[in-house]
């Protein structure tokens, strides 16, 4: 199988650096032109994986191609291509539906659509796909646990739920201004820090059977400091900010959705 990539960013470097890691089973990574440093170093490090001179020799070459341009200049890039009727596309744009796609592609075979997390250049990222996809799935299984929303609204929702990585970084930084404010140095609040959140994150990972409210009172003795910040952060409105947050990126995207 030889997959394409219409777009050479962050999302396909992972992909690409994690497939090339795993035993999925593919002859050739071809790589849009764009972004040259990342698709000449991808080229460079790997034998399978070489840069196209153009985005249509990609769709001319691939089996599967994957869409990972942003959005904003899905319909234009597109638009311009000539796709095969016998290849595969799969979409990794986030707000864009698969029927829009298919206008914008002329491509009468269904569009499936995924959203990896960038942890899969370790193969430790998860990814939800729509609608059930035995390539994708096979191909996604190798670069960490695979998630099958049932509708597209629940596809939606894993979506917007995932958005969530620029918070979890934005509140490290918040605590690390915090700490560096208070004489912390830095470099030091950094390293604190990192292990603080990679820890709790281990400690989820290895208690399965434990739900976020059971992890967070195990977390927060009573009457204690940590149970403190929680009721504070809620009281001030963090929570319910969370959930206003969630809420407008569901209607960004329900919206893009309305308009087909
Ligand atoms: N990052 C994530 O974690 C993530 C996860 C799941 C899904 N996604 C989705 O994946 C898509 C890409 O995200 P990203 O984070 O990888 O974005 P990104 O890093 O900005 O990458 C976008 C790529 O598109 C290229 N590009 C721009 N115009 C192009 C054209 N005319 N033809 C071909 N390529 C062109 C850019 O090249 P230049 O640098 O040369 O402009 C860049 O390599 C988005 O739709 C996003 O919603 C991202």
């Amino acid at each position: 199988m030889k997959i394409g990539f219409i777009g050479t960013g962050d999302i396909t470097k992972a992909i690409v650096t994690g497939l090339m890691a795993s035993d999925y089973p593919l002859d050739e990574v071809i790589l849009s032109p764009r972004s040259k440093d990342v698709s000449a170093r991808l080229a460079a490090e790997h034998d399978r994986v070489r840069v196209a001179e153009s985005n249509q020799q990609v769709v001319d070459e691939a089996d599967l191609v994957f869409l990972a341009i942003r959005p904003q200049i899905a319909e234009e890039v597109l638009r311009a291509l000539t796709f095969r009727a016998d290849q595969k596309i799969a979409s990794l744009i986030a707000t864009v539906t698969a029927e829009r796609l298919q206008e914008w592609t002329r491509h009468d075979a269904p569009i499936s659509r995924a959203v990896p997390l960038p942890a899969v250049a370790d193969r430790q990222g998860v990814t939800a796909i729509y609608p059930e996809d035995e390539t994708l799935q096979a191909l996604f299984d190798r670069l960490g646990p695979v998630v099958t929303a049932k509708t597209l609204d629940e596809f939606d929702a894993y979506t917007t739920s995932g958005a969530v990585m620029g918070l979890y970084f934005g509140i490290l930084e918040t605590v690390a201004d915090w700490l560096t404010a208070k004489g912390v140095p830095a470099a030091d609040a950094r390293v604190f820090l990192g292990k603080v959140f990679l820890e709790l994150g281990r400690t989820a990972e290895r208690h399965q059977d434990d739900d976020f409210p059971t992890l967070r009172k195990d977390h927060s003795t009573e009457g204690g400091i940590n149970q403190q910040i929680f009721n504070v952060f809620s009281e001030k409105g963090g929570v319910d900010g969370l959930r206003k947050a969630l809420d407008s990126v569901a209607e960004r995207i329900a919206t893009a959705r309305g308009q087909k």
